[in-house]
């Protein structure tokens, strides 16, 4: 039996509907903004599910989207009580903006629907625990949108860590440079201290996230000094971390919101027998007699645009765990440590830079 009461096997399928002999996982999309068009478009070249709701704070919003997909047989409107009470719900999509998030996959959660979360998923400690916990006591399956796992670049990074490409780690640094303006359909929002909350929350958590993905080790300790230098946003825009592992190995992030240049993520990763600098591997087990960097030519993570983050990847990666029954590497309850490390940074924030030990209290 799962957790919403359906047995194994019938679970997540939408009635009468048929392909490959299986009937699909019903999808939800709930908040219509940018992101949401590019989720969309994933989810539509998945032979296994069906978007069967479309929804938003403005249902004119929800209305755009469903036509530009040409979807029917699709829910369209602006409740999300409407959604959660739909039987034809299986997984749910959240893309509103920062602060809805955690009280959205709550009730998701609650109603048994496997949840796909935009990031960050919460903006609070408080809202960290109770959303785990709520996946967690409701045995649903989740996926939050640290898109960045998929890159090709990070998933052949993360191929060659495995391999002993560059032995031990013992330094790490990954960097979140993009230079946000009202280009983004989210400005309004995002750059407000209520929703968007501070610029580790609203975009550094990719780098912190792709630091303890390719690291494989929790944080230990962080510190952490920012400045406003534009005075755009309502917090501190621009971010630089220290932070200590558990295991000893010590690394360096930053996220800067006022950079001037086209985005950039930059991955640096010191080993004991080789060093990685973003798609430059120089490996001592792996190219002896190596004389110059080994480029690898592969899909970067260069971009801010939502056509070019592999969201076809990750929402496989969600109906795969769902069809098959297993939890995901980037759960809401693996992602609660990426936003724990980004509430640790903002709490040295907070108190002019003292180093600050996780687990938080
Ligand atoms: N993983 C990634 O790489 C990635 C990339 C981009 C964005 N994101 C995340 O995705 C989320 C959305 O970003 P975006 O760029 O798409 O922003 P956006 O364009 O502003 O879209 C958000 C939409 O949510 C709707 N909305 C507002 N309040 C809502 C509510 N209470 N409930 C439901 N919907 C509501 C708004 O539409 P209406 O008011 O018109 O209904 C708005 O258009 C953010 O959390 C962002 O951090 C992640």
């Amino acid at each position: 039996m799962q957790a919403n009461g359906a047995t194994p096997g019938a679970f997540g399928l939408v009635e009468g509907d048929r392909t490959m002999g299986e009937r699909k996982l019903g999808v939800a999309i709930h908040g219509v903004g940018q992101v949401a068009y590019a989720h969309a478009a994933s989810w539509l070249k998945n032979p296994h599910v069906q978007i069967v709701s479309v929804t938003s704070r403005r249902v004119d919003s929800a209305r755009r989207l469903a036509e530009r997909f040409g979807l029917e047989d699709c829910h369209v409107g602006d409740r999300y009580e409407d959604v959660l009470a739909n039987p034809r719900v299986d997984i749910m999509n959240l893309s509103g903006p920062n602060h809805v998030h955690a009280e959205q996959g709550i009730a998701a959660a609650e109603a048994g629907k496997h949840i796909l979360i935009e990031k960050p998923m919460c903006l609070s400690m408080e809202e960290n625990r109770r959303l785990r916990d709520a996946v967690a006591r409701a045995g649903v399956k989740s996926v939050v949108s640290f898109v960045l796992r998929w890159n090709p670049l990070i998933e052949n990074l993360k191929a060659l860590l495995a391999a002993g490409a560059v032995g031990q780690l013992f330094y790490a640094e990954v960097d979140y440079w993009h230079g946000l303006a009202d280009w983004w359909t989210g400005w309004e929002w995002g750059r407000t201290w209520a929703s968007g909350r501070s610029t580790m929350l609203t975009g550094g958590c990719h780098a912190v996230d792709a630091l303890r993905w390719l690291c494989g080790h929790e944080v230990a300790e962080v510190a952490a000094f920012s400045n406003n230098k534009k005075g755009r946003f309502e917090y501190d825009a621009n971010v630089v971390a220290i932070l200590k592992f558990q295991n000893g190995l010590i690394g360096k992030t930053s996220a800067l919101f006022d950079a001037e240049m086209p985005y950039s993520f930059n991955i640096d990763l010191a080993g004991t027998e080789g060093t990685i600098r973003d798609n430059r591997v120089w490996s001592k087990p792996l190219f002896p007699g190596q004389t110059s960097w080994t480029e690898m030519k592969t899909i970067l993570p260069d971009s801010g645009d939502v056509d070019h983050h592999p969201f076809d990847a990750q929402m496989n990666h969600l109906v795969d765990c769902i069809l098959q029954d297993h939890e995901s590497h980037c759960s809401i309850a693996d992602a609660y440590h990426t936003h724990e490390v980004c509430m640790a940074i903002d709490q040295s924030l907070a108190c002019g830079g003292q180093p600050i030990r996780l687990p938080l209290e």
